[in-house]
């Protein structure tokens, strides 16, 4: 295992504890925890989920939507995907189930670290029911391969992904496997991967959906950079075999919390986990030297987002 090319890229596990009247403000900090690349982590779920819903959750299989990696809730349409063929009445409870949980994570967030509240965009909410160990998966949407992570299909033209996610299996924890940062990442393959020229066509094409009012359209010079950085890490099998791995087991009932465009991750085991992600405004950080667009930038010498 190579050793990282600084002590400060890599993730480290912060426990958070409990809200407690006594003292109140002892969850300050927790927005630098995770703009440094940690990982917040809950032992035990506060979001509450009956022993019903458990059963019902734990009882769904995956069949006919194979194409779909995660079953999803979008808040925005309130409305479920990737349910296949499941029964109507099924799919009600279950879109139910989900949006609970994505409301919840978006109080936890709100309560939790101030510096965001009200500065993201809730995206989507996951129910992952699949055992990770020995999925299949084409090469680049495999999830047991360390990466970073960047939505083909949401560009993020800076904004952070932050991802909360609970572990529901009653019995097996949820393994994953963290690399460098992506600090410490970029250092190293940004220049390989290609770093973005100023003025290329994406700023041209973000300008004209911007203009017709599609920003949410347009993938900006960060964008796809992040989905070839992302697609390259997966593709470079010495990168997998000697990267330096720390591994993390998330027991049945916990939840924890990072910024996953940062956090290289890989997971190697656990079945039936919860997911919420939000797309936090870049301008809401408390450690913007940190941020992927802006370490980018510094490498590269000029702006990739409008
Ligand atoms: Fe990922």
């Amino acid at each position: 295992m190579a050793p990282a090319s600084h002590p400060e890229w890599v993730s480290r596990m912060v426990e958070v504890p409990p809200v407690s009247v006594t003292a109140p403000r002892q969850h300050e900090g927790l927005a630098r925890e995770l703009e440094s690349g940690n990982i917040l982590f809950l032992p035990r779920m506060p979001f509450s989920l009956s022993d019903e819903d458990r059963a019902f959750l734990l009882a769904q299989k995956q069949t006919d939507a194979g194409y779909h990696k995660n079953i999803a809730y979008r808040p925005a349409e309130d409305r479920l995907t990737g349910t296949g063929k499941m029964p109507a009445r099924d799919a009600a409870r279950l879109k139910s189930i989900l949006k609970a949980y994505s409301e919840w994570a978006a109080r936890f967030l709100t309560e939790r670290i101030a510096e965001y509240a009200g500065r993201w965009v809730r995206d989507f909410a996951s129910y992952r029911p699949i055992e990770e160990k020995g999925r299949e998966a084409r090469l680049t949407a495999r999830n047991d391969l360390a990466h970073v992570d960047a939505f083909p299909t949401r560009p993020t033209h800076g904004d952070r992904i932050l991802r909360v996610f609970a572990n529901i299996n009653p019995a097996k924890g949820r393994v994953w496997v963290t690399s460098e940062t992506f600090e410490g990442l970029a250092e190293r393959f940004a220049r390989q991967v290609g770093i973005p020229k100023a003025g290329s066509g994406g700023k041209v094409f973000g300008k004209m959906a911007k203009a017709l009012g599609i920003r949410q359209w347009s993938r900006s010079p960060y964008d796809a950079f992040m989905l070839r950085f992302h697609d390259f890490l997966k593709e470079n099998s010495e990168f997998q075999r000697n990267c330096i791995k720390q591994q993390w087991e998330f027991p049945p009932g916990s939840c924890w919390i990072c910024y996953t465009d940062m956090v290289s991750h890989a997971v190697l085991s656990g079945q039936f986990a919860l997911e919420q992600t939000f797309l936090i405004s870049r301008h809401a950080m408390t450690l913007p030297e940190k941020s992927p667009i802006r370490i980018l930038e510094r490498i590269c010498g000029h702006a990739l987002s409008n």
